[in-house]
């Protein structure tokens, strides 16, 4: 097996174990409120790349985390990442009706439905990552509760959205566009690090630090590279509606630097990004692989 085909059957094999822990997770469809518990599965079950539990696992494998624990870790923040789009595309922010290849909730239920379904992934986000032991020392697993929240609030992703719609049609400063991505993406993709990073051995301080800066760095690569798919990519492969960046007239990196510097900071951000990880050898290659799947992906 070469190491593309060996990332693809590690990768096929975390988004099957994560579709079933999500669906346990899940209120069951039958039961009340019905309509309610469809659309937090709708949103939440079959579709997406579960980027965010990949790294999730793959920091994980530098502590020798176990499934058990990285399971709970990942659907945590895949459900607040979920809940995220679900109101991202409601017609109040970016006003979307394709999502993850389906009409997005909002569509497909309704505008009251989508609200209370992206505010029940949230809360059962933190049902995840509190309901089971995740961490070797228990006084850890509050520092994981609290780099969830952190992470999805004002200082984070909800924050970031804040400032995504304030600067529609604003010329914003690279500086301003950076902490924009940094906040509204980048802090879940690095939640998701630091989350599988606290289920198994603990790290010393200068290794914590360096998977930070990892996770930071792909943070804003991973929305870099999400502007640079909205101009380049059509609409079937991204599963949502291309174009419509440059159509709400949102700031982002293609708009400010252009399609060739914005690729150019991308293969940036994953070298700086690789230098981190050098400190741990072997443990960290399925982080290499990420790194380099989320810059180059195509969707
Ligand atoms: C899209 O995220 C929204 C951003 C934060 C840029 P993903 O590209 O990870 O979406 P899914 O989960 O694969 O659908
Ligand atoms: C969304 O950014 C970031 C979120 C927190 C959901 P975008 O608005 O660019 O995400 P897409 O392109 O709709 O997936
Ligand atoms: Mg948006
Ligand atoms: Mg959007
Ligand atoms: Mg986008």
């Amino acid at each position: 097996m070469n190491k593309s085909q060996d990332f693809q059957t590690w990768s096929f094999a975390i988004q099957q174990q994560m579709e079933v822990t999500l669906s346990g997770l899940l209120p069951s469809a039958s039961q009340l409120p019905q309509r309610l518990h469809e659309a937090m599965r709708y949103a939440v079950l079959g579709g997406g790349k579960r980027v965010r539990p990949l790294l999730c696992f793959a920091a994980g494998q530098v502590v020798s985390a176990t499934v058990e624990r990285l399971q709970y870790a990942a659907s945590a923040v895949e459900l607040i990442h979920a809940y995220s789009l679900v109101h991202d595309d409601m017609p109040c922010m970016d006003d979307d009706v394709l999502r993850r290849g389906k009409p997005t909730v909002h569509v497909e239920f309704d505008e009251a439905t989508a609200l209370l379904a992206g505010d029940a992934l949230q809360t059962a986000a933190f049902e995840s990552i509190t309901s089971h032991s995740l961490c070797n020392e228990p006084a850890d697993q509050l520092k994981m509760v609290k780099i969830l929240a952190t992470a999805s609030g004002a200082a984070g992703m909800a924050g970031g959205q804040a400032i995504d719609l304030a600067s529609i049609g604003q010329p914003l400063s690279l500086a301003e566009l950076e902490n924009m991505h940094i906040l509204k993406t980048g802090a879940l993709i690095r939640a998701a690090v630091l989350l599988g990073s606290y289920c198994g051995d603990t790290l010393v301080t200068a290794e914590r630090d360096k998977l930070d800066r990892f996770a930071k760095l792909m943070g804003l690569a991973f929305q870099v590279v999400d502007d640079i798919l909205d101009v380049e990519a059509d609409s079937a492969t991204l599963g949502k509606t291309a174009g419509k960046d440059a159509a709400h007239d949102k700031p982002t990196y293609v708009s400010l630097l252009g399609l060739k510097q914005a690729k150019l900071r991308a293969e940036e951000l994953e070298t700086e990004a690789l230098d981190c990880l050098n400190v741990f050898g072997g443990r960290a290659e399925r982080l290499r692989q990420l790194a380099h799947f989320i810059v180059h992906r195509a969707f």
